[in-house]
């Protein structure tokens, strides 16, 4: 099974591209979602530990009967249930040569090439996203890591601070964050929930006046999150307004792209998706501490988009993430005939 034949490999290739075709071709035919309970699920799969080799046919026989009927169908034309983008064929296909080479990005020089070329794809978003060229980028593995390493950045800005820093989000925003507060030791209870309008956008005057209070109360405020699109509504916060409130107060402004800042490709993109990629840098002297800003400006196939700028590289772009395999990524679906597709309004989601 490790060294397969010339043979033995065209002909799991065979099987597998069977499968696709037959699968995404009977798609329409089967249920978006099936009803099931983990006993059933379980009750499917032999407990055993296996210690000999499966033959590949059975392995694909167990993933088409006891897997794909019991997964929710992604690409189904009538699955509009959360943020989940469909597998595609070509995305597999960049899996399959990705997981060939088996790149390991931990540093450059483990996969100089491979390094790269996420590197490039960061300039595309870049591009896509209408940022300054200086802007760089990591991909991470989602959105919840994304918001994670942006807060790090934050409270790296006032670290000095730390057991007083207050963070400030509207409550539609993403669990991840207060999950990240949490992890880095900010704490829940500093993270503050602004209150929205009756759009689901951060309410500005509230921002503001929790922010008054905590400086009265002798807190430090940190970092502002606004939403390009909540994960329930798709609301867009006033982010030029937020904005402003971050430069006047000095906060680093993190903004939460996963869902919705690819939404710009699209000509009938929300005024302010595009008016918040056109934002000015913080200015210099309210970036308080050296920090490249590089370096948390994530960007994966769902992207945490973070705005902010100041001061100038000071510390080399980290490369990667760490130890994390190259994936597909879906990078050639990022070429042209997408974006076009998203530009002309035909996309679905
Ligand atoms: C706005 C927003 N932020 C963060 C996330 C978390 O992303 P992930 O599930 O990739 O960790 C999501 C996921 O839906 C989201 O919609």
């Amino acid at each position: 099974m490790l060294e397969p034949s010339a043979d033995e490999i065209r002909e799991w290739e065979n099987a597998v591209t069977q499968f696709m075709i037959e699968y995404l071709g009977g798609l329409r035919d089967r249920p978006v979602y099936r009803h099931t309970t983990s006993h059933e699920i379980r009750s499917g799969l032999d407990p055993k530990l296996p210690t000999k080799g499966t033959d590949f046919a059975s392995l694909l026989k167990v993933f088409r009967e006891r897997i794909v009927p019991f997964s929710r169908q992604n690409a189904h034309p009538r699955m509009f249930g959360y943020v989940q983008s469909p597998g595609t064929p070509i995305g597999a296909f960049a899996d399959l040569l990705a997981s060939t080479l088996n790149a390991n990005l931990t540093i450059w020089r483990s996969a100089p090439a491979p390094v790269e070329l996420e590197r490039l794809t960061i300039d595309w978003i870049r591009q896509i996203l209408g940022f300054n060229p200086e802007a760089g980028g990591l991909f991470v593995s989602g959105g919840s890591m994304a918001n994670l390493a942006a807060l790090a950045a934050a409270r790296q800005t006032k670290y000095d601070s730390l057991g007083r820093l207050r963070m400030y989000a509207s409550s539609a925003t993403h669990f991840s964050i207060i999950k990240a507060a949490a992890l880095l030791g900010i704490g829940r209870e500093n993270l503050r929930h602004v209150a929205i309008d009756e759009r689901f956008r951060m309410r500005v005057d509230d921002l503001v006046a929790k922010i008054t209070a905590d400086l009265e109360a002798g807190y430090v405020p940190c970092c502002v999150v606004g939403n390009a699109g909540t994960v329930d509504t798709g609301a867009v916060d006033p982010l030029h307004e937020i904005r402003e409130v971050a430069n006047r107060f000095q906060l680093w402004m993190h903004v939460d792209g996963s869902y919705g800042a690819f939404a710009i490709l699209a000509q009938s993109a929300d005024r302010r998706l595009r008016l918040a990629a056109e934002l000015p840098p913080v200015p210099q002297e309210s970036q308080p501490t050296r920090f490249d800003r590089r370096c948390e400006h994530d960007v994966r196939a769902r992207k945490a988009w973070v705005l902010y700028g100041g001061q100038p590289v000071s510390v080399p772009l980290p490369q990667t993430q760490g130890g994390r395999p190259w994936q597909g990524h879906g990078l050639a679906e990022c070429r042209a005939d997408k974006r076009d597709a998203i530009r002309a309004g035909k996309s679905h989601s």
